[in-house]
């Protein structure tokens, strides 16, 4: 796939740049949560290479899901903060997302200046493609760039319609994730694994159908595993299911069974509490009062010999209950092993709960690609256009 690019031989200096970035992070107790890799650490490398080449940098971003209204809460001003930390730069947010007192706080920019509007979700009409607000926002600038692959999977205007209004470019973090995602299309090497973690089946089984002909083995673990224990009628106690992913399992066993790898051993509890006790089990061996809560070590041993021996490796979510550190050993498992495969394998992670994780054992930096994506990395995975992506296509 062939992007427009933002290239350093273009003339930015003085020009006003409109970037739109994903910074939708969790906030504790007002401050951004954003680690040295995470959506906003990694945008910010970006805002800074147009910052030294003296453009006016408007950034535009999106926190939480506040339906067209103004929301203290999800006030873009903690995510300033951590951006102008990380560029060692003051940053303001405006008052407004488009009116008056930003074209004012535009006028007054200087090279190499930032300036981030606020939450543009606060506007109904970015929600909507709306091309008259895209309009508006495109009054404030001279050019667009889209540095927000996590964001792209949402036909929004600050994604979509203002690209009809400004000359258009990739950013280098899009650029980087479209280049590296695209190759698993076109050039994946075999051994091919996917290693399917996380809660919601209805978000992976398009990624799991469209990659079906192109993996070797599909490593399960997280609720999925659990939907197809059931759907391969062992007892389950009291964890979660929900009756559609069981039908999607039965129906995957069926289709591509073949390449299907499920755990051969689990880690139960009776509670999730974070002192709660837990023991190793064998699939047959749940009691009907514990759940299962992660991957238990044989088959941690087991994925890692898949792993080991793989030249692609695709992993989203976490195989057990991260929130408790005892019952993410399954998971940190298999991130240690997948990250010791970068080199001899193209390795690409991602997933909102996967991140955090990796970052925590300081394997961030140690795949082929640690995504920003969430939701997007999923479409893209499962062959569905993006569409802030798209309209970046060169023709
Ligand atoms: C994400 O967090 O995956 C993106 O920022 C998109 O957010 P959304 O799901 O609220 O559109």
């Amino acid at each position: 796939m062939k992007l427009r690019k933002i290239r350093s031989d273009m003339k930015l200096r003085g020009k006003r740049v409109l970037v739109r970035i994903d910074a939708n992070v969790p906030l504790e107790k007002g401050r951004a949560v954003d680690g040295p890799h995470g959506r906003i650490a990694k945008a910010a490398v970006g805002i800074d290479w147009l910052v030294q080449r003296g453009a006016k940098v408007i950034v535009m971003a999106h926190l939480g899901r506040p339906k067209g209204k103004k929301v203290s809460a999800y006030s873009l001003k903690p995510v300033a903060k951590r951006l102008g930390s990380l560029i060692k730069h003051k940053i303001q947010v405006t008052k407004s997302v488009v009116g008056k007192d930003v074209l004012v706080a535009v006028e007054r920019m200087k090279e190499g200046d930032v300036l981030m509007l606020e939450n543009v979700r606060f506007d109904g009409r970015e929600k909507m493609n709306d091309q008259a607000f895209a309009h508006e926002l495109a009054q404030l600038a001279d050019v667009y760039v889209n540095d927000a692959f996590g964001s792209s999977h949402r036909p929004h205007a600050t994604l979509d319609a203002i690209t009809k209004e400004l000359p258009s470019y990739a950013g280098p973090l899009l650029a980087n994730e479209v280049s590296i995602l695209s190759k698993l299309d076109r050039q994946a090497k075999h051994p091919f694994v996917l290693v399917m973690g996380g809660l919601k089946m209805e978000t992976k089984l398009p990624v799991i159908e469209h990659l079906s002909s192109m993996v070797d083995t599909v490593l399960f673990g997280g609720a999925l595993s659990t939907a197809f224990f059931i759907a391969q009628g062992h007892e389950v106690g009291k964890s979660v299911f929900d009756e559609e992913a069981v039908k999607q399992a039965k129906r995957l066993l069926k289709v591509v069974g073949d390449c299907i790898e499920l755990p051969v051993d689990v880690l139960v509890s009776r509670s999730l509490r974070k002192d709660a006790r837990c023991r190793v089990a064998s699939i047959d061996g749940i009691k009907p009062y514990e759940r299962i809560v992660d991957i238990g070590p044989e088959t941690v041993k087991r994925y890692a010999e898949f792993i080991a021996q793989a030249k692609t490796v695709v992993w989203n979510g976490p195989l057990g209950y991260c929130e408790v550190p005892a019952f993410c050993s399954g998971t940190r498992g298999v991130a240690r092993v997948i990250a010791d495969r970068t080199g001899k394998a193209m390795t690409i992670v991602g997933g909102g709960d996967t991140g955090p994780v990796v970052e925590q054992m300081r394997l961030a930096d140690k795949y082929t690609l640690l995504s920003t994506g969430g939701g997007a990395l999923l479409k893209f995975l499962a062959g569905d256009p993006l569409p802030g992506v798209v309209a970046l296509q060169s023709d």
